[in-house]
């Protein structure tokens, strides 16, 4: 069977290589994003595997369904990139990588809200231009913070339970109070208004959908205390960034950690070194001396990349056997295909 290998990085690349030496399927590698204008490259194949940062809209899908594509194996656990309508309408199979390494994940989140609160990266910027100076980087306690938690599903879960061990006050939300999270000391569940209200830092663990999408807006960033830091390693368009960059601006928000961005396609994953930044929301952001950003790299551990590669293999695999995946990883479950 030929894969089709939308938007490969070097950081994985090998990995597929090894581990398909149990499989055997011909893969295609392609370096460019899945769009409408690049589907065509995956003629002859019945799967083509993407990334987060593909564009998989209705267009795309018609495409890929025209050339006889018959699934689509994501390797990420985020489907918000894909036209599940249009998907449905040509009956083409998503497959998808749920919880590779919500630590991973996790983990990252604690990383940015510590350099960000203590500067870390500045003093090692600092340092090595042997500036030792201290001024400029007094952080503050996390210990008796309150930390507010939106979406306490595998990940969002695990940095409550990281954050309450640090002896924060952690506040969470989700439509679904996670059960492990319950009778915990130190984490309770309260309203999102509630949530935004009393917490002094913020981190989204919601997925994007119709309903998260901007979700910290103009006006739910109004009543956030002054001062609140907001991490984001969930989905850039959670932040309407425009009203991140005016609360920015007056000191409301006292400071950002962005793993992911709106717009993050046209750059992310990139090196852009060489052109001109034509995105100024972006470049606004990065002129902020409090604001923290990473291309989307909170899941980049060996263990994750293992753990995509080998369900991503073993999707494909399950297609060719049944002609589905297994239903846990099934982004559109077969009965609503037409
Ligand atoms: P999950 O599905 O285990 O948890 C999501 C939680 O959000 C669930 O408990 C759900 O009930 C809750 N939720 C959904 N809509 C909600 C709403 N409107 N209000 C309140 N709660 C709501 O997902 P997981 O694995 O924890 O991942 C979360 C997100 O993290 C992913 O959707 C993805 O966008 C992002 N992610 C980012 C990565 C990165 O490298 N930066 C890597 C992997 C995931």
């Amino acid at each position: 069977m030929t894969v089709s290998f939308f938007d490969t990085h070097s950081f994985e690349r090998p990995i597929f290589i090894s581990q398909n030496e149990g499989f055997k399927f011909e893969i295609n590698f392609l370096e460019g994003r899945l769009t409408s204008s690049t589907a065509s490259l995956a003629k002859g194949s019945q799967v083509v595997c993407s990334f987060v940062n593909d564009k998989i809209d209705s267009e795309c899908i018609e495409a890929l369904s025209e050339i006889g594509v018959r699934l689509i194996a994501l390797r990420s656990a985020g489907f918000n990139h894909v036209d599940l309508e249009a998907a449905q309408k040509y009956g083409l199979i998503i497959g998808r990588v749920p919880g590779y390494s919500p630590h991973a994940v996790a983990e990252y989140t604690i990383g940015l809200l510590l350099s960000l609160n203590r500067k870390i990266h500045k003093s090692y910027l600092r340092v090595r231009e042997f500036n030792f100076s201290l001024d400029g980087l007094v952080g503050f306690d996390l210990c008796g913070k309150t930390v507010g938690i939106l979406g306490t599903g595998r990940i969002g879960s695990i940095v409550a339970e990281i954050l309450a061990a640090f002896g924060c006050n952690v506040l969470c939300n989700d439509k679904f109070p996670n059960s492990k999270l319950k009778g915990h000391a130190n984490i309770s569940y309260v309203d999102c208004g509630q949530l935004c209200k009393e917490s002094d830092v913020i981190s989204l663990h919601v997925p994007l959908t119709p309903e998260t999408y901007h979700i910290l807006d103009r006006e739910m960033i109004s009543h956030m205390k002054k001062g609140v830091f907001i991490i984001n390693t969930g989905r850039g368009a959670l932040i309407d960034s425009k009203a991140l960059i005016n609360a920015l601006k007056s000191g409301h928000v006292g400071g950002a950690a962005l793993d992911v961005y709106e717009e993050e396609e046209a750059v992310f994953f990139q090196d852009v070194s060489d052109k001109i930044l034509q995105d100024d929301v972006l470049a606004r952001l990065l002129m902020f001396p409090n604001v923290l950003i990473s291309s989307h790299q909170a899941f980049l551990t060996k263990e994750a990349l293992i753990n995509i590669v080998q369900t991503t293999l073993e999707n494909i695999s399950e297609f060719q056997k049944t002609g589905t995946v297994p239903s846990e990883r099934l982004v559109i479950p077969e009965s609503h295909l037409k």
